[in-house]
């Protein structure tokens, strides 16, 4: 297939057009940054400047392109400074999570693609009630918390506007596996505490697996919503600590959380100490998705833990924090 890749540049994208290449797409990735253009050329796809909010150059860009398949990857988050107001950290990427999409969509009809999946986000979405980790059919949070209520929406929206067209909305976990992930220096500078109980589930997913999913999803009739994410959704008091350790950071402070409602809000407490994750049955089983990282548990070690050049001293044993403290990145 012909593949547009809006958003090629960014931390999924880079993952997602090797491996479509290598699957025998062809790939047109689309980027918006000058530094984007290498990043895309360089991975093996057609680079294409565009801005997914002026409709007018996405109609034309996708006109130009014939398409078979179109991947939504678009946010804007690079940089992002996350304030108490989630919703005005995120405004820009609301932006392309409905205006983005819709413009996407139209063009999507006018050229006859066939296939749209676009990105979606399983945390902090599902109703705060019941299990730990939900289904994708599982209700979603009927009143989000005040400074995510627009962010909430515009998911919803595109999940929505997605799967009304035939597309697949891939509700990922909070994707890691690369080196500038953007919990990794707040989490070293042990900035990053458990709030509360720390009861707060979240379901992560390795990059590389992110991208299977979506390469399998291209391949796949919608419509369809389905949650990205690896075996483990697990609460923040566990996973906290494993990737401090995986980061040779010292183990994270302790913050309570009436303190922690005061100082940084509503959002903020509600996800480390009552936010449901998601589970993956449905990917595993009806687009036969597996995962090279099932569980952050060993992801996170793999993922960040600098490797020690094997030695006669060193072979066979473990990595210490001590020496992988400062380290370089694997990746
Ligand atoms: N599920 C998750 O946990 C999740 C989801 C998304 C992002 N993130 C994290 O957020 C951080 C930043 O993400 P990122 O590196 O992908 O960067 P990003 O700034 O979110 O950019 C993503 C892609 O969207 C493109 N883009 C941005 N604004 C656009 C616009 N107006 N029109 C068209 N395309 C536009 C970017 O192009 P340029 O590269 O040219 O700017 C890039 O290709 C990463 O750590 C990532 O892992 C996490």
């Amino acid at each position: 297939m012909r593949v547009f890749v809006a958003g090629a540049s960014g931390a999924i994208g880079t993952r997602l057009v090797p491996q479509l290449i290598e699957r025998g797409h062809e790939v047109i990735g689309s980027f918006r940054s000058p530094a984007g253009a290498e990043r895309v050329a360089a991975h093996g796809a057609e680079p294409i400047v565009l801005d997914l909010l002026d409709p007018r150059a996405v109609h034309t860009a996708v006109l130009a392109a014939e398409p078979d398949a179109i991947v939504h990857q678009a946010t804007a988050l690079a940089d992002v400074r996350f304030s108490r107001k989630l919703d005005r950290s995120f405004a820009q990427t609301n932006r392309l999570r409905r205006e983005g999409t819709d413009a996407l969509l139209v063009a999507a009809r006018e050229a006859g693609v066939r296939r749209f999946v676009a990105q979606s986000f399983a945390n902090f979405r599902y109703a705060r009630e019941g299990g730990p980790a939900k289904s994708e059919d599982d209700p979603l949070d009927p009143t989000p918390v005040r400074g995510m209520r627009e962010t909430s929406a515009a998911m919803t929206y595109l999940d929505e506007a997605v799967t009304a067209a035939g597309g697949i909305a891939l509700r990922y976990g909070s994707f890691y596996g690369a080196p500038n992930d953007g919990l990794l220096e707040p989490v070293r500078k042990r900035q990053f505490p458990i709030v509360g109980s720390g009861g707060g589930v979240s379901s992560f997913v390795h990059l590389e697996d992110a991208a299977a999913a979506t390469v399998l999803a291209l391949e796949h009739d919608g419509p369809a919503v389905y949650n990205i994410v690896d075996d483990e959704p697990a609460p923040m008091r566990e996973w906290l600590p494993v990737l401090a350790d995986a980061l040779g950071a010292e183990s994270p402070r302790r913050f309570p959380g009436w303190l922690a409602r005061l100082v940084a809000g509503g959002a903020v407490v509600m996800m480390a100490t009552d936010a449901r994750g998601a589970v993956n049955a449905k990917a595993k089983g009806e687009l036969g998705w597996t995962l090279r990282h099932p569980t952050w548990r060993q992801g996170f070690p793999e993922a960040y833990r600098r490797p020690v050049p094997a030695t006669a001293a060193t072979a066979g044993k473990p990595v210490r924090n001590e020496e992988a403290r400062g380290a370089s990145w694997v990746h």
